[in-house]
């Protein structure tokens, strides 16, 4: 065992399997006291099973470490408190939280019923919320703690999952205000776009460049969680790693401005507008312009 997190309480949502369950055991390998929460549910979010957090808690238990499991849904309030609840009757404290569940319910924007749209933000973004919401009221009584959300490269747009996008860019947007919100209390909050090798990234119908292992998202997120990152100032940051690869996001920001003489009418904004404030090149439309010419021709394409 290392000793990157020793004697901290580090509850991960998701951790059942795939990169939930690596970032489960890493951080555990280095010291943690753990809670392993995980519906146990298919990549569409249907069959719930409490057995898939208990195995978790219990390979960390078996590999000489410390870890209580949550079957909760974190969808729920009442699930995200328990998570945090488990963590202060477990352990007395809570350091970091790493909310990681997610699932899929893939369509076309035009033929999307509510029901794949509801149950993918309820759990990438309200799960992200229940969580943060619970442990953030804690580390705030502390002045100390990490709240880690997961996004994807797919916040800046997608074809078939708009419910995912829209989600996962509502998580971004969460962390950047828990890292402002919670700033003067001593919480950093960041958030992760991983790209890695597991039942959910199976189904994606491209082949994904420079795909990883869930060890390797592991690794940043226990450094995410350490104290080397909040000494170093890391928060309100979007990190990518897929692999070998680890990169920061930009953050937003306006690119150019116009002024009106007097008020804008429709006549001046289109006089004026292309050719001083423009537009910004979409780079996923270019890349989805050059999907569909390589489907036109019979090629597989390349995903980002
Ligand atoms: N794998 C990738 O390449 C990739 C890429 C981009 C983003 N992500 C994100 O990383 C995260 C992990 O993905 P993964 O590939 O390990 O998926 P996975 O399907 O292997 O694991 C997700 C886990 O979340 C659990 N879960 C789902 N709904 C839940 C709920 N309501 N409450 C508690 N647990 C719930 C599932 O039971 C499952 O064990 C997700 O947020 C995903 O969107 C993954």
């Amino acid at each position: 065992m290392g000793n990157f997190l020793s004697d901290k309480v580090v509850a991960v949502t998701g951790a059942g399997r795939g990169i939930g369950r690596a970032v489960a055991l890493a951080a555990a390998a280095e010291g943690a006291r753990l809670v392993v929460n995980d519906y146990g549910v298919g990549v569409d979010g249907a069959d719930p099973a409490s057995d898939v957090a208990d195995a978790v808690a219990e390979e960390i238990r078996a590999a000489g470490g410390d870890a209580v499991a949550v079957a909760d849904d974190i969808s729920t309030m009442a699930g995200g408190q328990r998570v945090a609840d488990t963590a202060r009757s477990a352990y007395g404290r809570l350091d970091g939280v790493v909310c990681v569940a997610g699932i899929l319910r893939e369509r076309m924007l035009f033929n999307m019923t509510e029901e794949e749209w509801d149950p993918v933000l309820a759990t990438h973004l309200k799960g992200t919320f229940t969580v943060f919401r619970a442990a953030s009221a804690l580390m705030r009584a502390q002045r100390s703690g990490t709240l880690i959300g997961f996004t994807s490269g797919n916040h800046q747009g997608s074809v078939s999952q708009a419910n995912y996008s829209a989600a996962k860019g509502g998580v971004i947007s969460l962390v950047r205000s828990a890292a402002l919100g919670l700033h003067k209390y001593g919480v950093t909050a960041n958030a992760v776009a991983p790209v890695a090798r597991t039942r959910m990234s199976a189904g994606v119908p491209t082949e994904l460049a420079g795909i990883g292992e869930p060890e390797d998202v592991a690794a940043l997120v226990v450094y995410l969680l350490s104290d080397r990152a909040r000494e170093a100032g890391v928060t309100g940051q979007v990190y990518t790693i897929a692999g070998p690869r680890i990169a920061v996001w930009a953050q937003p920001r306006e690119l150019r401005a116009a002024y009106a003489e007097g008020a804008w009418t429709p006549e001046r904004i289109a006089d004026a507008l292309p050719t001083t404030v423009g537009t910004d090149p979409m780079p996923l439309l270019e890349h989805v312009t050059a999907m569909e010419r390589a489907a036109r021709e019979g090629r597989r394409p390349n995903a980002q």
